[in-house]
């Protein structure tokens, strides 16, 4: 065998192999059991033969040990290379949450009255016959009763049709002298369109002492309306009848978008109702135990998406139930 032929045949494929399959072939095939150099040493009958066998195998074994080396050390650079990361990228902005636009407005006439020392009451959305319309003196035949008006569970049971029910609860489980209000979601039979959903939501107020009269109503109202439109929005109240009250009035804020002028939102008469009030009705009282000769007080309820509307110029209030992000994400 003629060593020197087979040794440069070897480092030269040693030498061509680009991968570690490749240099692991080249070791097998020059260096291997079955290879002509393993043979050789195998059949060696004298010691100088042997030497150079020997020597041999040595080159051979160091060479492919470097060239091993050096193709893993290349394999794990180009894998750095291709997990390297730029840490000077800008990173992805997730997209910011918020309180929904009803949320932020109910919290902020929560805030309101509790500065003016009023508590917040919460009241459920399950009630009954009785604290929906009987102990508010809603008389037996009347059209709000029917099953075309509110949704029944059975004959007692219903989702209350306003929040009026949570001035029986609070009334019922204590004595004057009561300042609270109540926000929360009611229901009633209407068909959706621009001023009306099937569930909305109302604020309660309830305030009972000692000679408090319709003027008291009033400067309160105009209070509140101030701290929530501005000075600018005039706000007036109106005649009108509630079986539980008495007088009755209703309350309207000059129109968000003609300023009063009159328009198509406001129905031409430059102003949009916020909801209903009045001088507690002594029949009330008498349903919860308290004595009217004593204690006197007001109440209304107004609708949140109203006032939204009124404070936002929107026209439609089913855009606050629709939830499409491109107009919750304005507010
Ligand atoms: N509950 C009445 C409604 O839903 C509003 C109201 C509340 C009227 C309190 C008077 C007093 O229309």
């Amino acid at each position: 065998m003629d060593t020197k032929a087979l040794e440069e045949q070897a480092l030269a494929a040693i030498a061509a192999a680009t991968t570690v399959e490749e240099i692991d072939a080249a070791r097998v095939e020059y260096l291997g059991r079955k290879s002509d150099l393993k043979q050789a040493l195998r059949d060696v009958r004298d010691r100088e033969t042997g030497m150079t066998l020997n020597a041999t195998r040595d080159r051979l074994e160091s060479a492919v040990a470097e060239r091993e080396e050096a193709l893993r050390r290349a394999a794990l650079e180009q894998i750095y290379a291709e997990a390297q990361v730029d840490v000077t990228l800008p990173g992805e902005n997730p997209p910011r949450g918020r309180l929904h636009i009803l949320t932020q407005i109910q919290r902020e006439i929560e805030d309101i009255f509790l500065g003016l020392g009023y508590e917040v009451f919460h009241g459920d959305e399950v009630t009954d016959v009785w604290h929906n319309f009987d102990a508010l003196t809603q008389p037996p035949g009347h059209p709000s009763r029917s099953q075309h008006e509110t949704f029944y569970f059975d004959d007692e049971t219903l989702l209350r049709a306003h929040t009026s029910p949570d001035q029986i609860r609070v009334m019922e489980s204590r004595e004057p002298p009561i300042y609270m209000i109540s926000p929360g979601r009611c229901y009633r039979r209407d068909t959706p369109d621009a001023t009306h959903t099937p569930t909305f939501l109302q604020v309660e107020c309830l305030a009972v002492d000692k000679g408090i009269t319709l003027a008291d109503l009033q400067g309160t109202v105009l209070a509140f309306s101030r701290l929530l439109f501005g000075p600018d929005r005039e706000v007036r109240m109106r005649t009108s009848y509630f079986p539980f009250t008495e007088p009755s009035v209703e309350f309207d804020v000059t129109c968000f978008l003609c300023s009063g002028a009159g328009c198509a939102v406001c129905k031409h008469s430059g102003w949009i109702e916020m909801g209903g009030a009045g001088v507690v009705d002594p029949d009330v009282f008498r349903n919860v135990g308290y004595d009217p000769e004593v204690w006197s007080g007001f109440a209304f309820g107004f609708g949140i998406e109203r006032i939204a509307m009124l404070r936002h110029g929107l026209p439609d209030l089913r855009a606050f139930w629709e939830n499409d992000l491109r107009v919750l994400a304005q507010f």
